[in-house]
């Protein structure tokens, strides 16, 4: 059987796909999970382990063009990273010696996106977009993807290039209030919430320029930060819907996938249904899930997607009873079990777990994670009961991946997973079988709530746990039960 390896590594957050000549995906996972440095750009010596593991690896895609990237690296006064400029140098140096005689198809970084989107997505036919910071010039592009003789066939429509860019300003203005840039933008989000939009002119202009090295720390130097969240997440929404527009103008198809890693903004995500009929975005849109991408254009067919538990393994069957026991006792726990999550979400696999009900348990849940008052937790919940706790938007009738935001119909009874503007980012589970499923079912057996708090598992200032000593330093560090 033939394997493809799609790689997206050496600049941040490396990581590695394996599709076999199926269309399955037999591996896909995190570098930062391995080496527990948070956004590792580097590809991890026991992840090229696990991937290679019993498989026969035929051919290798790297997602984007090193060449192009550096020119446009030089045009903008970056300089030249040398020891990257080649395809060649950057997957020898990152997979480190491994697949030595593999050949290498290096890809178009927008093309990896759209890829990764349109093959795993539901659709025959779709418009694709793919909105980011910057890969090599483009930082939005628009796609009409089909499959002829059952290969993907990617049209280019229309394409803006660097230095405007959706991302680049989301990300210059999460470095403005005090946030890591290309990490924080999601805390950006949040915060957004709690101001108000008072400086959408002058973010119109500053959304026009050159954003690359950042803004002065002086813009607007008397505002709060609330509110300057509040006022670059209304003209990225604005930015944001007038691409859909565009893209719909094309009357293509009435399905749209949507990549990149401003669709991890799950605030503007829940408006794509007054554009488009049908939304598909891949759990993972960002340069991560280009990995994927890239091995989906080298393997050329549709991909049978259906879940994003492609990582490390945690054998043994998912510990229902044994989270029931301590959830009924201690209202919170862990679980680490079945496979690592591929993107930036916990779905079940590797989650702090707790009861939703009541007014303490946000606390609770937070003397662990230790984030910021102002952000809520997450609901997970059967996919059934969605509509009866909360306001879908429309156009969305499940969020699998937590990629929308609805009004929680019950906030009084749910104080820990409601936002202060009344809405959740919700996980709907359908009837899969999957371990988190049969435990929500069980939770609901138990207390007639169908749902739970679900926040990701892991140590303060690291990624995800990964494998099962993760989960035991976890249990030591917090003396908290995480069930394997
Ligand atoms: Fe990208």
């Amino acid at each position: 059987m033939k394997h493809y390896l799609g790689i997206s590594a050496g600049f941040h957050d490396a990581a590695a796909t394996v599709i076999n000549d199926c269309g399955n995906v037999v591996y896909a996972g995190h570098a930062e999970r391995y080496s527990k440095i948070k956004n590792d750009p580097n590809i991890h010596q026991d992840m090229i382990w696990e991937l290679a593991e019993g498989r026969h690896i035929d051919h290798i895609a790297y997602y984007e063009t090193p060449w192009k990237k550096q020119l446009r690296q030089w045009y903008s006064g970056q300089g030249i990273e040398w020891n990257k400029l080649t395809t060649h140098q950057i997957v020898r140096q990152q997979l480190k010696g491994y697949f030595d005689n593999v050949p290498i198809t290096a890809y178009n970084h927008h093309l990896s996106h759209a890829a990764a989107g349109f093959q795993t997505s539901p659709f025959l036919s779709a418009t694709v977009v793919v909105i980011d910071a910057i890969g090599e010039w483009d930082t939005i592009s628009i796609w009409a993807a089909e499959y002829k003789n059952k290969k993907a066939v990617y049209k280019k429509l229309w394409g803006q290039k660097y230095p405007k860019s959706i991302g680049l300003f989301y990300s210059a203005i999460t470095e403005r209030i005090g946030l890591r840039p290309m990490e924080d933008e999601y805390i950006t989000m949040g915060m957004s919430a709690y101001g108000e939009a008072k400086y959408t002119d002058t973010m119109r202009i500053l959304a026009d320029e050159n954003l690359h090295i950042g803004i002065d720390h002086m813009f607007l130097p008397t505002a709060e930060h609330a509110d300057i969240a509040a006022s670059a997440q209304a003209v990225a929404e604005e930015l944001i819907y007038s691409v859909m527009r565009r893209a719909r103008a094309y009357n293509y198809s009435k399905n749209l996938v949507y990549m990149g890693g401003v669709a991890l903004n799950c605030l503007a995500n829940r408006n794509l249904g007054e554009y488009f009929e049908k939304v598909w975005i891949m759990p993972n849109p960002g340069d991560a899930g280009s990995s994927l991408g890239a091995a989906a254009l080298a393997y050329g067919g549709r991909i049978n997607f259906t879940n994003a538990f492609l990582g490390t393994d945690i054998p043994g069957a998912y510990p229902v009873n044994d989270i029931i026991s301590s959830l009924l006792r201690d209202k919170i726990c862990g679980v680490a079990s079945g496979r690592a999550e591929f993107g930036p979400r916990a779905l079940g696999n590797r989650s702090l777990l707790a009861d939703p009900r009541g007014d303490d348990i946000k606390d609770k849940v937070n003397a662990i994670k230790r984030r910021q008052q102002f952000r809520p937790f997450a609901p997970v919940i059967l996919e059934e009961f969605v509509n009866e706790y909360f306001d879908m938007p429309s156009g969305w009738t499940s969020s699998r991946y937590m990629q929308i935001v609805g009004r929680c119909r019950m906030r009084n009874l749910f104080p820990a997973i409601v936002h202060v503007d009344g809405t959740s980012r919700i996980q709907t589970v359908p009837a899969d079988g999957s371990g988190i499923r049969q435990l929500l079912e069980a939770w609901y057996k138990a207390t007639g709530c169908p749902m739970l708090l679900n926040t990701s598992l892991n140590i303060r200032g690291e990624p995800m746990v990964n494998d099962r000593q993760d989960a035991d330093r976890f249990e030591q560090l917090y003396n908290l039960k995480v069930h394997s």
